[in-house]
């Protein structure tokens, strides 16, 4: 028995900040960041509201959708850097709020790659046989950690996220992947302060040391080559060539990082599945995102290949044949 995407939701909230808006706040400029990065916009979401709200909007699709009660779910998994709170998991808070009395819930922390390390998770859970309703959200409210003083992170990341409903299947679903980490990454992607290691202080504030710390040219080295290297290693692993991966759902960080590995997968254009330009880097939720903006264009039988690199480092990919048409 396998496991299958049967439903996805997606989120972002309303407002809209732009390169423009950027331009006011910091010493950048719109050529630069589409150039560099490919954004032109990302959504940040209003005070009072956090990374729970984002999930609840996308199960909350996903219920609608399937036509299901909140009481059918078996288990919810939250990838998330921005959880709402250090403790409860974000998750506990989800289920509560949409009524998932019967679930239980976790949270993951594996940063770009968290939606991916909660698909494998979530889908095991499914192969077993004892659970048939497993939700898994990716999803970031990057805007409480990013330093809207510091140009160097503040450009590419955005708030949002979606979710995926994972059933048993006697066909297509899930059918392999490759997952890695290497805290080596730490160094040079990380929040200094608020972690037991130094907790919140004056000092910490003082410092901006709550802030989303990354040393752009090194990740980036990383990136292109760990999502290209996976991405590549679980196509040949399983015969596949360029021509028969029908979509790349790549994690959304840069468009140069994209494109490098959609070249390493020799992979056409139109394959590569694109929507950093309006939203940014969500971490946790540019995946699901995407399943959610291209849904529409998927086929029952649809070889998609999911691929991600982020904080830790963490990284991987997964080959799922799609299993159903919208
Ligand atoms: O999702 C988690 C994993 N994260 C990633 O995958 C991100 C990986 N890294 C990147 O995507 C890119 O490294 C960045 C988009 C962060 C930066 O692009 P880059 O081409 O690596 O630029 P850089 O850091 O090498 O900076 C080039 C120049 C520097 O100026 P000098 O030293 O050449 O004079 C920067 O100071 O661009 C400058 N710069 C900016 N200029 C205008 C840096 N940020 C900005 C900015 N606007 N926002």
């Amino acid at each position: 028995m396998r496991a299958a995407i049967t439903a996805v939701g997606g989120y972002v909230p309303e407002k809209i900040l732009t390169n423009a808006d950027l331009e006011k706040m910091v010493d950048t400029n719109d050529e630069w960041i589409r150039t560099r990065t490919g954004i032109r916009q990302r959504h940040i979401m209003e005070d009072g509201k956090a990374t729970s709200d984002i999930c609840v909007e996308a199960i909350n699709q996903i219920l609608k959708k399937k036509n299901l009660s909140p009481n059918d779910i078996d288990l919810i998994i939250v990838a998330t850097v921005t959880p709402d709170h250090v403790f409860p998991a974000t998750a506990n808070i989800v289920s509560h709020k949409i009524g998932a009395t019967n679930a239980f819930s976790y949270d993951i922390s594996a940063a770009c790659s968290g939606f991916l390390y909660g698909l494998e998770t979530g889908a095991k859970f499914v192969e077993s046989g004892k659970y048939k309703k497993v939700i898994i959200c990716g999803a970031d409210k990057m805007s409480a950690i990013i330093d809207y003083q510091d140009r160097n992170t503040c450009v590419i990341f955005g708030d949002g996220g979606g979710a995926v409903l994972l059933e048993p299947t006697e066909e297509n679903g899930i059918i392999d992947s490759i997952l890695k980490s290497d805290g080596v990454g730490k160094e040079f992607l990380h929040q200094k302060a608020g972690g037991s290691l130094l907790p919140p202080s004056h000092e910490t504030i003082d410092k901006r040391m709550h802030y989303v710390y990354q040393e752009g040219k090194t990740v980036f080295k990383f990136a292109v080559t760990n999502m290209a290297q996976v991405s590549r290693d679980l196509m040949d692993r399983n015969n596949l060539s360029g021509d028969d991966v029908d979509f790349l759902a790549a994690h959304q960080a840069n468009l140069r990082i994209i494109d490098a590995t959609a070249k390493r997968m020799e992979l056409e254009k139109d394959k590569v599945l694109i929507n950093i330009d309006r939203y940014g880097n969500t971490t946790a939720g540019t995946i699901p995102l995407l399943l959610s903006d291209f849904e529409d264009k998927f086929k029952k039988g649809d070889t998609i290949i999911l691929a991600a690199f982020g904080g830790g480092f963490t990284w991987g990919a997964i080959y799922l044949k799609w299993a159903y048409n919208s």
